[in-house]
């Protein structure tokens, strides 16, 4: 096991941040999908907000831009009637030279016990988790091309709901730029210690990871062919900003190879579901008519992503 995977538990077993998938129990992953399935309607807001975290300060620390994550972060702590304080490192005593590690120790003296994390590097929320103080709780929020735990939660409870608890009969395709994805990763991880029946991975060669990422995986470069009936298809965002230049040709060439059409999805099983973790590049990745079509999941996403977050969060700090 990492650095990061042992940090992640008590000496109990259980959660005491929240950094990867990797290496977390097939129970503990059915127990946080499970309970983000109960407590869903109080995540859209249908039901009053509960008090398991009343007088518990989270702060939502993000060193990369966010719209989902963040907010649904922010939204999940509020239900679950946390104190809620957004950090804004482009407005914040970051822009003078403060490190993370110090930004973290000032918020954790003022009585911050939650902190959920994006940070563009690799490893950096782990770093961070090193130097949390007792009972103070990490979650990763995505670092890097590393992972994005929260990310992999909610994606498999959209698949539960589209295709049923039993992972054992589904195939699964993963498109595009895997390389740079921690989304791809947190999926994979999840995907196999929850007993994903088939994975496929596909994407031009220059964007797919080596075998440590994709072993046990399908992996090919011809959409087409490995669209044929799959039960999901998971999109991913062109990481361009993780990028080296000139990876991607052309974003017209790209679509023109790896671009979800509805012509092309008649490929994948009747009923197969479209997810994409955002942000949509609208016509690279899949066209207007797959992302708002019959088949996609992507609202569904968002949208259970409160409550795998208010899941995580109880767990760890309720
Ligand atoms: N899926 C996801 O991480 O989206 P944001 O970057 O908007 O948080």
């Amino acid at each position: 096991m990492t650095t990061a995977q042992t940090a992640q538990f008590h000496p109990d077993g259980r959660l005491r941040h929240l950094l990867t998938l990797e290496g977390v129990p097939r129970q503990t992953l059915l127990h946080l999908l499970d309970r983000a399935g109960q407590i869903r309607d109080a995540a859209v807001g249908r039901v009053s907000r509960r008090e398991v975290l009343a007088g518990t300060a989270v702060c939502t620390l993000f060193f990369e831009p966010s719209t989902r994550t963040r907010s649904s972060f922010q939204l999940a702590a509020m239900r679950l009637g946390a104190d809620v304080l957004n950090f804004d490192a482009s407005t914040s005593s970051t822009r003078k030279g403060e490190t993370a590690r110090d930004t973290l120790k000032n918020l954790e003296a003022m009585g911050v016990r939650g902190f959920i994390v994006r940070h563009p590097d690799d490893g950096a929320v782990a770093a961070l988790a090193a130097e949390a103080g007792e009972g103070t709780a990490l979650v990763n929020a995505g670092d890097g091309r590393n992972a994005h735990p929260t990310q992999g939660l909610l994606d498999m409870l959209t698949l539960r709901q589209a295709k049923g608890a039993d992972f054992s009969k589904l195939k699964v395709l993963i498109v595009g730029d895997v390389k740079h994805s921690r989304v791809a990763r947190s999926d994979l991880h999840a995907l196999r210690t929850l007993g994903a029946g088939e994975i496929r991975v596909c994407g031009p060669a220059e964007l797919l990871p080596g075998d440590e990422v994709t072993a046990g995986c399908i992996v090919g470069h011809d959409l087409d062919a490995m669209l044929e009936g799959v039960d999901a298809v998971m999109m991913l965002r062109l990481q361009r900003e993780r990028m080296e230049e000139g990876l991607v040709p052309s974003l017209e060439a790209y679509h023109a190879r790896y671009g979800l059409t509805t012509q092309r999805l008649r490929r994948a099983a009747p009923d197969a579901a479209v997810l994409h973790p955002g942000t949509i590049n609208r016509g690279v990745e899949m066209t207007d008519e797959v992302a708002d079509g019959p088949q996609s999941w992507v609202l569904r996403q968002v949208a259970n992503g409160v409550a795998v977050r208010m899941a995580v969060l109880e767990h760890l700090l309720g």
